[in-house]
């Protein structure tokens, strides 16, 4: 039985964890479609999500109060920031002209060539990683835990210029940052969040002023060096804004990646073996990855003035999401969506990153952390499946990100 748009619920925990059919009908039924209970109108397909975010100005990027998260409208969580941190000014989340102008300031940081100058580190750490679980003979990992989380964090650490000493906190709070994306936050864990983000922003604030004081080669010190239209340095909230939002974008989504595409090749061994005799095709495994489990499933814009999209009327000011993890399992857009296919010709072409003025700042980045990750894998462990029993293979419930919880395995050491 097909289901009615109406009858879908995308808050439902069930739907979360295997959201496809629901997006499905969506494509089909209702592209545009006025979100019951919210008012929000949900793009689901890949030309229409496409269209959206290319259009600063008729779709903006200033969602701020508009958004009915329980988190941003709680006024005890305004009042943390308000009185024991810093108010956040989503300083990148802007429209044109201010964005670029703030975007040019860390852009400078993530170019292709300054991403292939950290390869052989990524590559070192990754090994080093795997040492350490298959260090005394052992065959087992749990691999979100002892890879997925710690690479993507000690990368992103190393660029901002924070101590290695400090990664379990920074994981702590880069974890407490992205829980309001969920949109399923009680009260007082609401609170709870808001004072782990403003610890994070007293830890950060300290380690600016010791950027001013010592600079050195990474994101931080440039930030604090950085002139806004080459005139004032950025403010403590800006500056705050900006980092915080590289260091969390640097580490959740890239962890989920990689973790969702390790499950995909114990899934597919038939192209498990096709990547090992041909690792060339890694490249587009990883867009494959990004496209089949987005990582960020879905995002807001806000309509500046009335829109028709698909001939559904968007009054101004209505909110407007964008599913993009709906988007790349288009058939409009690809052939066969549902499968991952390591030929596929257009499979770059997909939503993950977004695309236009607000594209990922870090995009160059985790697609080559998900490469180096999934070619050292290959090339350290061989037979590769999931520890019997031990996986119920469960996404964390949310709103937005898709993150796997858990991932056992049982391998063979090559070396
Ligand atoms: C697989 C990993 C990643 C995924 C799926 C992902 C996804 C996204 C998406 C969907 C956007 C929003 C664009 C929009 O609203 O139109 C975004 C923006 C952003 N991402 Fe990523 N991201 C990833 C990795 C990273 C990394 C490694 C970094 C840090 C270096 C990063 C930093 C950012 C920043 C700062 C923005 C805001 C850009 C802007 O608004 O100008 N992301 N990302």
């Amino acid at each position: 039985m097909t289901l009615h748009p109406n009858a879908i619920d995308l808050f439902d925990p069930q739907v979360q964890q295997d959201p496809y059919e629901a997006y499905r009908v969506l494509r089909d039924e209702a592209p545009v479609w006025k979100m019951p209970g919210t008012g929000w109108y949900v793009v689901t397909r890949h030309a229409d999500v496409a269209e959206v975010v290319r259009k600063p100005d008729v779709y903006s990027m200033r969602v701020g109060a508009k958004l009915d998260n329980p988190y941003q409208r709680d006024p005890a969580v305004y009042r943390i920031f308000k009185e024991e941190g810093w108010v956040n000014p989503g300083s990148l989340s802007t429209d044109p002209p201010v964005h670029a102008r703030y975007r040019s300031l860390v852009d400078v940081s993530f170019t292709a060539k300054r991403v292939r100058a950290m390869e052989s580190e990524i590559e070192k750490l990754c090994h080093a990683l795997v040492d350490r679980f298959t260090a005394n003979g052992e065959e087992h990992v749990e691999l979100i835990r002892h890879l997925a989380v710690p690479l993507p964090m000690q990368v992103i650490a190393e660029r901002l210029g924070l101590p290695l000493d400090d990664l379990p906190r920074l994981k702590a709070w880069s974890d407490a940052w992205v829980e309001p994306f969920a949109m399923n936050l009680g009260p007082e864990r609401r609170r709870e969040v808001a004072r782990a983000n403003v610890a994070l922003q007293h830890y950060l604030v300290e380690k600016l002023e010791e950027k001013r004081r010592h600079p050195g080669q990474d994101i931080l010190s440039d930030l604090v060096a950085a002139r806004f239209d080459g005139q004032r340095p950025l403010d403590t909230r800006e500056l705050l804004s900006i980092a915080e939002q590289v260091l969390v974008g640097g580490n959740e989504t890239t962890t989920n990646a990689i973790a969702s595409g390790v499950k995909l090749l114990i899934e597919h061994p038939d192209q498990e073996a096709a990547l090992r005799a041909d690792p060339s095709l890694l490249p587009n495994f990883v867009e494959e990855v990004l496209r089949l489990e987005s990582p960020t499933q879905g995002l807001f814009r806000v309509a500046a003035k009335d829109a028709v999209l698909h001939d559904v009327a968007i009054p101004e000011g209505s909110l407007v999401h964008l599913r993009f993890g709906a988007a790349n399992r288009d058939p409009r857009q690809f052939r066969d969506p549902d499968r991952l296919d390591l030929h596929r010709t257009n499979a770059r072409t997909h939503l993950a990153f977004s695309q236009g003025a607000h594209v990922c700042l870090g995009a160059p980045l985790a697609r080559q952390e998900m490469q180096i990750a999934f070619r050292v894998l290959l090339e350290r462990l061989e037979a590769l499946r999931f520890s019997e029993g031990a996986n119920d293979f469960r996404y964390a419930p949310g709103f937005t990100l898709r993150a796997l919880e858990a991932l056992h395995l049982d391998f063979r050491s090559r070396r």
